[in-house]
């Protein structure tokens, strides 16, 4: 779908239908509706609002046939709700209702719609037109690849027609913003949508190295020999069931000037997780396909830098392996011994994540970076907490989790602080090793969080837990169910705020 934004006079844009925002507190028509209206014979201020009560009540709509050729054949109101609470979150999940009711409408290819809510709304007209694009694009996501019957689109074009030409240029910015995002959270949601049977670890690392090539990016991947040889022994231990390889991926941004702060982001990478020995029950195995969601965002938000360009230099982790039962597998009761030389006793084979992620976290302590964020679907403690609709966050800093949080919120996406005490360490005590790998059954996102903690140097560290809000079985908002390709404009947004 093409999305643009253009100055043009409203009545001559020539369309099948004209979309128009309308506030429930207020149903003064703006000085474009009031000149739409004309056009239209007063269809909009006697038609619809006095003989049809259309009241402007939040995502309410009403579509009508003009019987007029020019502008449009008809015309779309939307109710906008209280401007008080007019957001851009609000305009998003509206502007992918608008477009799902539109492409349902009869001989719609062509819409033209107004800055919504643009003069009483708490945003400018950047973040309005990003807002209204992001809602389209997300919305009409769909994953089809193996129907053999794909579903058509039947809107070719949405314009966002400006009233004043001073505005095209940064509404111009704002579409082009979102459709970089929304590009960059396709791609996250097509590979966590991928079958494990083709999204292997060796499948991924070539993904993630195609990726590096076309955008210019460092990539460097490491095989299960060189690993070893780098002791990323709890790493491997988690991966020694499966007949697949592990890899280990590493994609580098650089701005061209000189980085003003350099970031890491790790995200697991778990491309199918049976529980290992600990084997899953078959309901709770069904979607494990998607235990590499957090590495899938990693690669969706270093492919939007390499678009966007910040002075900021990033850094894109994943330990990637498959966790399965077999004569070769990691068993509980073994003694592992981390990358940083802390030994590790396996409690549970199934609490595997948090495993693969301490070697990066070793890692990414050897690159001096000024913040580290792992991302990761890692325990289903948290959507117990949270929920499918809510991504936890902790870490060790309060002003960098507080920031993401607000940004998150900005973006359409919402956060949660958990907390991390230093003595939930207790939890995790083994009578033989220095730590095992899981808890009791209480608080187990927290505790895993402390578990992490073990393994990283930084002062600047949070962690997100997406295991409730990679994957959804309802759709919520803008978003479809299924992969939410969640956190990646979080993310971007707030490497772009640095
Ligand atoms: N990948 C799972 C967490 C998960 C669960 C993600 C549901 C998405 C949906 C993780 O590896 C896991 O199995 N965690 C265990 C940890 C437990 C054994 C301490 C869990 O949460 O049950
Ligand atoms: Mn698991
Ligand atoms: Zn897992």
């Amino acid at each position: 779908m093409d999305i643009s934004a253009k100055h043009q006079d409203m009545t001559t844009v020539l369309t099948n239908v004209i979309v128009l925002g309308i506030f429930e507190d207020d149903k003064i028509l703006n000085p474009v509706q009031t000149k739409t209206d004309k056009a239209l014979k007063g269809i909009i201020s006697n038609g619809l609002i006095k003989t049809e009560g259309f009241k402007g009540k939040y995502s309410d709509t009403v579509i009508v046939p003009t019987q007029l050729k020019i502008p449009a054949d008809k015309i779309m109101l939307v109710g906008l709700g209280k401007k008080k609470e007019f957001d851009c979150s609000k305009l998003r999940e509206l502007s992918a209702k608008i477009i799902k009711q539109l492409d349902k409408t009869l001989n719609i290819k062509n819409v033209s719609i107004e800055p919504l809510g643009l003069k009483c709304g708490n945003f400018n007209i950047q973040e309005c037109a990003n807002a209204i694009t992001e809602g389209i694009l997300i919305s009409t996501y769909d994953y089809d690849k193996y129907k053999t019957k794909k579903n058509q689109q039947q809107i070719k074009k949405v314009r966002i027609v400006l009233e004043d030409a001073k505005e095209e240029k940064a509404a111009k910015t704002g579409v082009n913003n979102g459709k970089i995002l929304c590009s960059a959270m396709d791609f996250t949601k097509d590979l966590i949508n991928e079958p494990a049977q083709n999204a292997t670890p060796e499948a991924i690392a070539q993904i993630a190295k195609n990726l590096s090539l076309d955008l210019g990016l460092t990539f460097d991947v490491y095989s299960k020999k060189q690993l070893a040889q780098m002791n990323f022994n709890a790493f491997l231990a988690v991966g020694q069931g499966s007949e697949q390889e592990p890899k280990f991926i590493h994609l580098t941004y650089k701005p061209t000037k000189k980085a003003k702060k350099k970031i890491i982001l790790i995200g697991k990478g778990i491309t199918f997780d049976s529980g290992g020995l600990d084997i899953k029950p078959a309901n709770s195995m069904l979607t494990m396909k998607t235990d590499m969601s957090g590495c899938a965002t990693v690669l969706g938000v270093i492919q939007a830098i390499a678009a966007l360009k910040p002075d900021i230099e990033v850094h894109a982790l994943s330990a990637l392996c498959e966790n399965m039962p077999s004569g070769k597998s990691y068993k509980q009761g073994d003694v592992l011994t981390a990358k940083n030389g802390k030994t590790i006793e396996v409690d549970n084979t199934d609490a595997e994540g948090r495993l693969t992620l301490a070697d990066v976290l070793t890692y990414a302590d050897e690159l001096n970076a000024d913040e580290v964020i792992d991302i990761a679907t890692l325990t289903g403690a948290c959507i117990v907490a949270l929920g499918q609709n809510i991504t936890g966050i902790m870490g060790n800093n309060q002003e960098m989790i507080k920031k993401i949080i607000n940004i998150g919120k900005k973006s359409g996406e919402n956060l949660w602080e958990l907390p991390i005490f230093d003595d939930m360490q207790e939890m995790l005590k083994s009578d033989i090793a220095d730590m095992r790998n899981t808890g009791s059954r209480y608080a187990g996102a927290s505790v895993a969080g402390r578990f992490l903690q073990n393994f990283t140097k930084s002062k600047n560290w949070a962690h997100i837990d997406i295991a409730g809000t990679a994957f959804i079985d309802k759709p919520y908002k803008e978003l479809n169910k299924g992969a939410t390709g969640v956190m990646v404009r979080t993310l971007t947004n707030y490497i772009m705020s640095l």
